[in-house]
């Protein structure tokens, strides 16, 4: 049988995943379609709904020739023969796995749509980031409520690109993994798939598996990747009361080619959508398979980030002489890393709230993300009022204004322009003594303490 071409692909979810993904395929015809009008109009503008190195050029070049944005939903699945859903898989936030597992609502109700408006067979694609066997669930809702004759082939593909890189990420894959049922038809929409990506990526570096293991490495990357930040930072607790330094400590074990040098950056503690939200979905995941140890494990890597994240926030009120009330702190970063102005779980969050229960004055300065987003973050999207905080934050639009007269500043998000500071300036606009706490560990700690700073580096211990 002739292999399945692809010609028309649609994108429902014109997220931090969707948009990027979609935005680098080659010749065929994509259209990216989202419910969210506000979302799909950024788009098609010149102000991206997201901030990506490389991605305006990249969408600017194929926009209006083979990549749309829409609103119409129905349109964009009819016309495909490919659809990716890409909706957000976030933690639920009560009923049943509160906490843990995650809500499905956005992708069933995408399969539910797709169900109903398709007129013809399609290959739909999980792209979002889902529990093992999720892809059941949709084949039983397409088979329910599809038109006679309509026939759904499910695949998984889920997306391994990391947000401040997703565009190299997307360019140049490490693998691209496709997940299909053993069945003839299963393996012939993998095919389709697979031939879309060979486009531009090597055939060696598309890998074809099963559906379930698919959808469960996905999981498993997020959890492992996770799990040696929550080793590192682990470690840097240990540095910082023996007087041994953590970026010298990774460095060694880092050359140890079974390890490698990735992922042993001790810092503040990771944030993002997704680490966080995919564990806990592993541990439910555990535990609904009756494995409470494999879920205690997996927990501890979570519990673990909080603590470093307490225990940042703590030393700095302990070395503010045990309070920072009406004290006047800069935030420096608010976004979960640099080049993303994604904040979703960030650290700085964390921390913020840590010092405002402390009655300290915040002054928060991040190159990418906008005054209306920190606020929605510091109100938790409306559910704490912002009337009583309001006097105690300040959004500042340069450094040097959130660290004028500052008693403390503390590097959140390891943003390169921080790395150039003109920190002798700094040091002249605030009272003394003044401390810097570096939680990205990006300081030249001997530099700033020649300045006069009091610099406090996570990992790093003062005993010699
Ligand atoms: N952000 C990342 O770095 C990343 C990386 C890999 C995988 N993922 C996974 O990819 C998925 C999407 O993540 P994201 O960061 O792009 O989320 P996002 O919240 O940025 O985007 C999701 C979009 O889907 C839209 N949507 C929801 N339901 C819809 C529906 N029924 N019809 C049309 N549009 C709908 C929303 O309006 C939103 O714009 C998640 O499962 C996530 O875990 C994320």
């Amino acid at each position: 049988m002739a292999p399945i071409e692809v010609k028309k692909i649609c994108c429902i979810g014109a997220g931090y995943v969707g948009g990027p993904t979609c935005a680098v395929i080659p010749h065929i015809q994509v259209t990216i379609v989202d419910l969210n009008q506000q979302r799909i109009d950024a788009w098609n503008s010149d102000e991206l709904p997201i901030y990506e190195p490389g991605l305006d050029e990249v969408v600017k070049k194929a926009r209006g020739k083979n990549l749309f944005f829409s609103t119409d939903v129905d349109k964009g699945i009819e016309e495909a023969d490919l659809i990716f859903v890409s909706v957000n898989t976030p933690t639920k936030k009560s009923g049943i796995g509160a906490g843990f597992a995650a809500d499905l609502k956005f992708l069933q109700l995408a399969t539910r749509r797709i169900a109903e408006v398709a007129k013809s067979s399609k290959i739909v694609v999980e792209k979002s980031t889902v529990p093992c066997r999720t892809a059941d669930a949709m084949r039983t809702i397409l088979e329910a409520n599809s038109k006679p004759g309509c026939h759904f082939d499910i695949l998984s593909n889920p997306e391994f690109l990391a947000e401040g890189t997703a565009i190299e990420d997307l360019f140049a894959p490490d693998r691209v993994l496709i997940g299909s049922l053993q069945t003839q038809q299963g393996l012939d929409a993998c095919a389709a798939l697979a031939g879309v990506y060979a486009n531009w990526v090597p055939r060696e570096r598309i890998l074809t598996v099963g559906l379930w293991s698919s959808e469960l490495s996905k999981l498993a990357a997020n959890a492992m990747l996770a799990q040696r930040i929550s080793s590192v930072n682990a470690l840097s607790a240990i540095c910082e009361a023996t007087g041994a330094n953590i970026d010298e400590v990774a460095y060694a074990v880092g050359k140890d080619t079974r390890m490698g040098s990735k992922f042993l950056k001790a810092s503040v503690g990771f944030g993002g959508s997704c680490f966080q939200k995919d564990i806990l979905n592993l541990v439910y995941l555990s535990e609904s398979l009756h494995l409470p140890e494999v879920a205690k494990y997996w927990r501890a890597v979570v519990e673990m980030n909080e603590y470093q994240k307490s225990r940042f926030a703590n030393k700095v009120v302990d070395t503010l002489f045990n309070t920072i009330t009406g004290k006047k702190i800069a935030i420096l970063g608010w976004a979960f890393k640099k080049d993303t102005g994604d904040t979703r779980e960030s650290p700085a969050i964390t921390l913020a709230n840590h010092f405002l229960t402390e009655k300290a004055r915040i002054n928060i300065y991040d190159p990418q993300v906008s005054k209306d987003q920190i606020w929605l973050d510091l109100t938790d999207y409306g559910d704490i009022p912002a009337e009583p905080i309001k006097p105690h934050v300040t959004i500042s639009q340069s450094v040097e204004e959130a660290c004028h007269n500052a008693e403390a500043i503390v590097i959140c998000t390891e943003w390169d322009e921080f790395k150039t500071l003109d920190w002798q300036k700094i040091y002249d606009n605030c009272p003394r003594p003044a401390f810097v706490f570096d939680g990205r560990l990006i300081l030249d700690r001997k530099a700033l303490t020649d300045i006069g700073f009091k610099v406090t580096s996570i990992g790093t211990g003062d005993r010699l």
